[in-house]
């Protein structure tokens, strides 16, 4: 008789987990609020909700100023872009991330040049990213991926040495904190994603912090159509209008009620997640970095090892924890893989001086590619919203697949 559940034993949950996002009456009366105000765009900008956004969020992370906008791709272009990064540019990063990382540079019209995360903690592996520094390159953009941060140490002083931009890609680390300083307040610019499935959200949004008085005034302006944002400044930047309206703002404003609670509970509960999780075998926990001193995560992620699972792969292990009730996905593809990167489909203009470096065909990032298309399993964060038997469930789903792993389908 099938054990597993994607055979028809039965599920180790059948009680589903818990929503997201989850609005209550509070998300009511803020979207109401602004309806009755009249005030419902983000013109002129910041709108009242965004700025109060903006101000609570940067003090959160511990940055001196926040800028919202529409999404967290539209973020990192529009740091780019007031950091004067552009046409002729290279910028570095990680060959395991969302699509959305690299094509923020292609938008302000530098080139992606992508490099290997390492084996520990599949983030940007610092030693590649310095041997691919060229005197065209401009910027480092690690990303601090699922519930892990990048070295910022090591990228901190390849930055400094090389006199490079760094802008921080932290859609997935909302809350997280390096040596106890923000996510995002390390490098000049940190970017924020408020998209439905991140944990601070609005359905639809994006922050960006930094450090800097001129460069917040220029993302301002980048986002505002390039309305000058000086007082009595009159020259305009070439900015278009992604300014976020301020029923989002709104929402935000509620999420970031919500959050520090939510952070400590989630970061509990990975804890033990992580505790039991060392016990299953063929899984791999990846690096546990004691600089992280504040852990806030989207998504929890770990390995698995093929071998352990009867030659299946991360695909198969998804699948199956799908069907004993726990939420997983496999992550990201490596960039060697994504369409948007093959040059005939996105037209970069690769053709003669970039060949080499951006054409798919020549790129190879082992661990990137080990971790994306076989090994990186993506728990949902709504496991560690669940209390501690939803944690257990989904330990216990892991461990009883590799257990069973020669039942899996498609062997
Ligand atoms: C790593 C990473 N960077 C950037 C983004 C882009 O954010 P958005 O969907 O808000 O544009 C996402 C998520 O969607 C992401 O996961």
């Amino acid at each position: 008789m099938a054990e597993l559940a994607i055979n028809g034993g039965a599920p180790v949950r059948s009680e589903p987990y818990p929503e997201w996002p989850k609005g209550d009456d509070a998300d009511v009366a803020a979207v109401t609020e602004v309806v009755r105000s009249g005030r419902w765009g983000g013109f002129p900008e910041p709108g009242p909700r965004a700025a109060e956004f903006e101000e609570r969020f940067a003090a959160y992370q511990g940055a001196m100023h926040g800028v919202l906008m529409s999404n967290g791709t539209v973020t990192m272009e529009v740091a780019l872009k007031a950091l004067g990064i552009g046409w002729g540019d290279e910028v570095i990063v990680p060959a395991l991330t969302f699509s959305a990382t690299a094509y923020a540079p292609m938008a302000a019209g530098a080139l992606p040049v992508f490099v290997d995360v390492t084996p520990s903690t599949w983030t940007i592996d610092p030693d590649q990213a310095e041997a691919a520094i060229t005197p065209k390159t401009a910027a480092l953009m690690p990303v601090h991926l699922g519930h892990q941060m990048a070295d910022m140490d090591r990228i901190m002083d390849i930055a400094r040495k090389h006199s490079l931009a760094v802008v921080e890609d932290c859609a997935h680390a909302h809350g997280q904190r390096w040596r106890d300083t923000g996510a995002g307040c390390i490098g000049d610019f940190g970017s924020f994603s408020h998209q439905s499935s991140k944990i601070m959200t609005a359905g639809e949004g994006g922050s960006l912090l930094t450090n800097d008085d001129r460069l917040a005034r220029l993302a301002h302006s980048l986002i505002d159509c390039g309305r000058p944002k000086d007082e009595g400044e009159r020259e305009y930047t070439f900015g278009a209008n992604y300014r976020l309206g301020e029923l989002h703002a709104a929402l935000l404003c509620v999420a970031m009620d919500r959050f520090p609670s939510q952070q400590e509970s989630r970061a509990e509960a990975g804890g033990r997640f992580e505790r039991l999780l060392r016990d299953v075998p063929g899984v791999r926990v990846l690096e546990h970095d004691d600089r992280i001193t504040r852990w806030s995560f989207y998504r929890y992620v770990l390995a698995i090892d093929p071998d352990a699972f009867a030659g299946h792969t991360n695909q198969a292990v998804c699948d199956a924890l799908e069907a004993e009730g726990v939420g997983a996905w496999t992550g990201y593809e490596p960039m060697s893989n994504y369409d948007l990167f093959q040059p005939s489909l996105s037209r970069l203009p690769v053709a003669v001086e970039h060949a080499a470096r951006l054409d798919p065909a020549r790129m190879s990032f082992p661990v990137a590619e080990a971790a994306g298309l076989r090994e990186s399993v993506y728990v949902d964060e709504n496991v560690f919203r669940a209390g501690d038997l939803g944690v257990d469930q989904a330990v216990e789903a892991i461990a009883k697949i590799q257990r069973n792993a020669a039942e899996l389908p498609g062997g």
